[in-house]
């Protein structure tokens, strides 16, 4: 029989190797974690597998998201699931059905995790990517989006990011957003010949959708701002957004443009852009209020503000702007027995180990090649014995780095490693 291909991953999606996972990745989900508890935020976790409902009323039936890019499946009992393109709907379900809402409010929660997304790959564009997720439910204080927004850009500032936008916005709410769509159908339908496909289809459904539109830029200069049809409170609560942003010394433009490709937002809406990472693809954070949202869940009226970044894109980011993170060694120690001794190998293994992270190299390699994987696991320690020193339970141990060995008695072992300067 010929031999098959070899296996290889599906399309969009990716392997993170140890070198980028324990390097740039470690430093920036460690950083996010920390700043996200900072704030008084706790870790939960939701399932990557959703109804489809919650999924298509709440990121909203007219959206990319849900129109083309789900991954979207029935189980064995036929119900319609979803892989997660996002976290805040289940975070939202999970705050209810976990009994967060009973609990002190905001219930402020974070995720680290992966989301789905069928998009069409390219460069900062993945079918799998991960997402740090913060999101506050059961307050409506614009001081907490204005909280996030600082959150979302100290976190990104202190990776020494420093080529970052901020842009805001306020969408509205249900009180101001009808007249505003009207006035956008008013200011549309007459070009509608003249959009694209895409714009054509979606004016009817969402007009505000149309101002995402990338093709139909000239039109959409020119259309009716939503900065200038917000209702009372809903322009109070964006001037005490900005204030406190001003407060806080983070600089941001407001950018009437930004409707978010999500239908659940009202009022505060926001992104941070990366300058040098590509085109389309340079929005590393995004988010906002959606007070609206646990109700087209089918849950209590109750409002939430969050955001997420993109963990694949500050990645990238943090490499265009030269910022290099080297990965830690897999291993402090490499225990290195002269030919096959299994049982002393291990047994000098949980010595060392109880002092620093070690490799036991089991393998019946020449001496010569065990310590070249020494030299290139980058280990600082070489616990090296022949038989006869198996037999008197002693190793010399290596300092690589410095070229220095010395004997050493197996339970000698611990207490060295850790004192070593
Ligand atoms: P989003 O803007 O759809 O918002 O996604 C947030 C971030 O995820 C984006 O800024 C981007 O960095 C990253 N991202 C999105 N799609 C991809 C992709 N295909 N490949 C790589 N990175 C991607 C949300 O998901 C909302 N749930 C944010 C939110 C939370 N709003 C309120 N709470």
């Amino acid at each position: 029989m010929p031999a098959s291909q070899p296996i290889k991953a599906t399309r969009g999606v990716r392997d993170i190797p140890p070198s980028d996972w324990a390097g740039p990745w470690r430093i920036v989900i460690g950083q996010a974690t920390e700043s996200a508890e900072n704030y008084g935020n706790q870790a939960i976790e939701t399932p990557v597998i959703e109804p489809a409902e919650l999924v298509e009323r709440g990121v909203g039936e007219s959206t990319d998201i849900v129109t083309k890019e789900m991954f979207r499946f029935q189980d064995r009992g036929e119900r319609w699931l979803v892989l997660r393109p996002e976290f805040t709907a289940g975070v939202v379900r999970a705050y209810f059905e976990t009994g967060l809402n009973q609990g002190p409010q905001p219930a402020r929660l974070y995720s680290v995790g992966p989301s789905f997304r069928a998009e069409r790959p390219q460069a900062g564009r993945y079918r799998q990517f991960y997402q740090f997720n913060v999101e506050a439910i059961g307050d409506p204080s614009p001081a907490l989006d204005a909280e996030l927004i600082e959150m979302a850009w100290n976190w990104l500032g202190g990776l020494g990011l420093g080529e970052v936008s901020l842009q805001v916005n306020s969408v509205g709410d249900a009180k101001c957003r009808p007249a505003y769509r009207q006035a956008l159908l008013d200011y549309f339908r007459p070009l509608k010949a003249q959009l694209s496909h895409d714009s054509q289809t979606r004016l009817e459904v969402n007009p505000l959708r149309v101002l995402d539109s990338k093709e139909d830029q000239r039109f959409v200069e020119a259309a009716p701002r939503i900065t200038d049809h917000l209702c009372e409170d809903c322009k109070a609560a964006f001037d005490e957004v900005r204030r406190l942003l001003d407060q806080a010394q983070i600089p941001h433009t407001v950018n009437p443009r930004i409707v978010r490709g999500l239908d659940y937002y009202t009022r505060t809406a926001f992104e941070i852009h990366h300058q040098l990472i590509g085109g389309a693809q340079n929005a590393l954070c995004g988010g906002g209020r959606y007070d609206g949202l646990a109700e087209e869940l089918g849950w209590p009226a109750t409002p939430g503000v969050g955001f997420a970044a993109g963990l694949d894109r500050i990645v990238s980011a943090l490499s265009s702007e030269g910022i290099e993170v080297i990965a830690p060694p897999a291993a402090e120690v490499i225990v290195v027995p002269d030919g096959y001794q299994p049982e002393a190998a291990a047994v000098v293994g949980r010595f060392c180990r109880q002092a620093l992270p070690t490799w036991v190299d089991y393998s019946d390699r020449s001496l010569r090649a065990k310590m070249r994987t020494a030299g290139k696991l980058g280990a600082r320690w070489a616990a090296i014995f022949n038989a006869d020193e198996a037999a008197r339970q002693v190793v010399q141990l290596r300092d690589l780095n410095a070229g220095e060995q010395r004997e050493m008695p197996w339970d000698d072992l611990p207490a060295a490693l850790v004192q070593a300067p």
